[in-house]
């Protein structure tokens, strides 16, 4: 998690580091800091809570200099506090270092520094870093450079980072490295940003490198230099464009991100599809995994794997892609396939989903598929992220950046590619023509769909008004519609702190049924399909227990009308199309839901967009 920004050039470090941090707060905003390099003074502010809090010092404290770093936190060790926040400075208040990541023997580290006379002052394991840069630096034999204790002091650290280094002795010099939290490096005309994603670089330069594990950059008198960390053998990177506009990282007009990128969707599931169809023949065409189709096709098995929504996500592929290639697939979470002895071989295909292309868990299962001789690949957003370089291949679901903490249109294009693919297995596979012909036609509607589903959003914000005081919340789907509810009920715990469950709606007799009162309110996924007479008899059954039933559907009829306290009617649609429909209308239920309970919708508590840790 956290966001890095750092900058070396001839402009004012501070405008540029405090926009970039504001870019990057959707990464953690349990505090945040800078820290600036001014003639051969080093300087550092940091405050508990948000950026806003830490503009607000430095208001009033003037800081400046010609290059400085900054952070925003999501705290793995150590509660949020001034302290606790970063930069972290050594003991002579010389070096300062920003750190995205875990230091996992900090406890070890720190108890050798203490043994030397080190005393530290917050209960972080990034403190320990810069404390033994600063240790190895000043007080080796060896007289090292700045460069090659940062060098010697990754090589004592077991762990995950991305760290910014600078040192008051070494003005004009920042160093950077990584070792499993991503950094790039922005090329500017005489000037220089590395941050933990593309947002905070796009107004200044579209030139980046994305640096790779066990690489460090060294950047001084307008030069930079690449090297591996533990080799220092120099690595020539080619310089890559980014295209991401500035329109894209704002919210506009829309008082929310979230809000701004559920109304994305009127567009971003197209611009997901752009180029992809081939409607004449009733299929589809994924490039980037074209080479692979074969293997795909003859695999024993897939294993899909992926965390949070992109994991839903992953349920519907397995749904899809089971009905339209009959090819074996399983869903793990990532944090659990990446521990476990799962059946991998050469025949066997990783498909691993990820909006970001960074967490943590997900980048180690692909890489240990690798490692079993799997192939691997990726349905990513963020183009040139770490899963998306790691894979053999992949799918990218183009569909802008997603800030808002709650991932919303990255979801709806993880299931735009995951249809397109499993349509492609399928053609191969003798689904007919007509059959992918039905289908493309539908998805070739979505917009339309998703406008209409808009329109819709006073209905939707009424639903909310007379429901937000519950506590708790069911969802209840079946068959492909199970996913989408465990969806729902996730996208609302997550900025709205109601407790909410999805369940297949059959299964509710099993057990969740005892929780069933007039207080609970109900939501059923119901659209007119063959599972449609027995989603109808769930519905009694809440109904003779008194709860509020929501019912989303396609088609409205007497009985649905006579049982539903809400009814949300969205247009009829490919039984297929329907989990990506039947999303926007949870997403926008969550969202009103948050707004009548006035939540941080995109900054929800203690989550952060990107889980870069363990
Ligand atoms: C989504 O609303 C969540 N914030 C979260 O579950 C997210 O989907 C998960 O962390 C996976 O992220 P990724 O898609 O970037 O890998
Ligand atoms: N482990 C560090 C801390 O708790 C960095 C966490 C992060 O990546 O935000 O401060």
């Amino acid at each position: 998690m956290c966001g890095i920004v750092s900058y070396i050039g001839p402009k004012d470090p501070v405008p540029i580091l405090l926009k970039g941090l504001r870019r990057l707060e959707y990464r953690g905003y349990d505090s945040a800091g800078i820290a600036l390099i001014n003639k051969n003074n080093l300087q550092c502010l940091k405050k508990a809570g948000k950026v806003s809090f830490l503009e607000s010092v430095i208001d009033d404290s003037a800081i400046n200099g010609f290059c400085g770093i900054a952070h925003t936190r999501w705290a793995t060790h150590g509660e949020p506090s001034d302290i606790n926040a970063h930069p972290h400075l050594d003991l002579k208040k010389k070096i300062a270092l920003v750190h995205n990541g875990i230091i996992e023997n900090y406890g070890a580290v720190k108890e050798v520094l203490k043994k030397r006379g080190i005393s530290f002052t917050s209960a972080t394991d990034s403190e320990v870093l810069v404390q033994l840069i600063s240790e190895l630096y000043y007080n080796s034999k060896e007289k090292l450079s700045f460069e090659d204790a940062i060098r010697a002091a990754l090589q004592e650290v077991v762990g995950a980072y991305g760290i910014v280094v600078i040192c008051e002795d070494e003005p004009g010099k920042i160093i950077a490295a990584r070792m499993g939290s991503p950094l790039v490096l922005g090329v500017g005309e005489g000037e220089f940003l590395i941050a933990s994603d593309a947002s905070p670089i796009v107004e200044h330069t579209r030139n980046v490198i994305y640096l790779d594990d066990n690489e460090l950059v060294s950047i001084k008198d307008e030069k930079f230099s690449i090297s591996k960390i533990d080799s220092k053998m120099i690595v020539n990177k080619t310089l890559t464009k980014i295209d991401l506009t500035i329109e894209e990282i704002e919210k506009g007009e829309f008082p929310h991100f979230m809000l701004k990128e559920i109304h994305d969707q009127r567009h971003s599931i197209s611009d997901t599809m752009r180029g992809r169809f081939n409607l004449d023949d009733g299929t589809t065409q994924l490039g980037g995994i074209a080479d692979y189709f074969a293997n795909i096709l003859s695999a024993s098995r897939i294993y899909i794997t992926a965390c949070g929504t992109s994991w839903h996500a992953g349920l519907i592929g397995k749904h899809l892609i089971e009905e339209y290639s009959r090819v074996p697939v399983h869903v793990e979470y990532a944090s659990e396939f990446r521990y476990r002895n799962a059946i991998i071989d050469n025949n066997t295909i990783i498909i691993a989903i990820s909006q970001s292309g960074e967490t943590a868990d997900t980048l180690a299962a692909i890489r240990k598929a690798k490692e079993l001789g799997a192939l691997t690949l990726g349905v990513c957003n963020v183009v040139g992220s770490t899963i998306a370089r790691e894979t053999d291949a992949g799918i990218f679901t183009h569909t802008g950046p997603e800030i808002g903490v709650a991932s919303t249109k990255a979801f709806t294009a993880q299931l735009t590619i995951l249809i397109m693919l499993a349509l492609k297995l399928g053609r191969k596979k003798g689904v007919s023509r007509q059959k992918g012909k039905k289908l493309i036609r539908a998805l070739r509607h979505i917009d339309q769909d998703v406008s209409s589903i808009l329109n819709i959003s006073k209905k939707i914000k009424k639903v909310a008004e007379s429901t937000w005081k519950a506590n708790n919340f069911l969802y209840l789907g079946r068959g492909v519609n199970f996913p989408v509810a465990l969806e729902g009920a996730l996208k609302l715990k997550e900025i709205s702190y109601i407790h909410a469950e999805g369940y297949p709606a059959a299964e509710m007799k099993h057990g969740p049924i005892a929780l069933i009162d007039e207080n609970m309110p109900v939501v059923f996924i119901a659209p007119q399909d063959e599972s449609f007479p027995k989603i109808l008899a769930n519905i009694e059954e809440v109904k003779a227990r008194k709860g509020i039933i929501i019912t989303i559907t396609d088609k409205i009829n007497n009985s649905l009308k006579l049982l539903s306290d809400h009814t949300l009617v969205i247009p009829k649609t490919h039984k297929h199309v329907f989990p990506i429909t039947c999303s926007v209308v949870l997403q926008m239920l969550a969202y009103e839901l948050a707004v009548c309970r006035d939540c941080e919708i995109d900054q929800p508590r203690n989550l952060a967009k990107s889980v870069t840790v363990e």
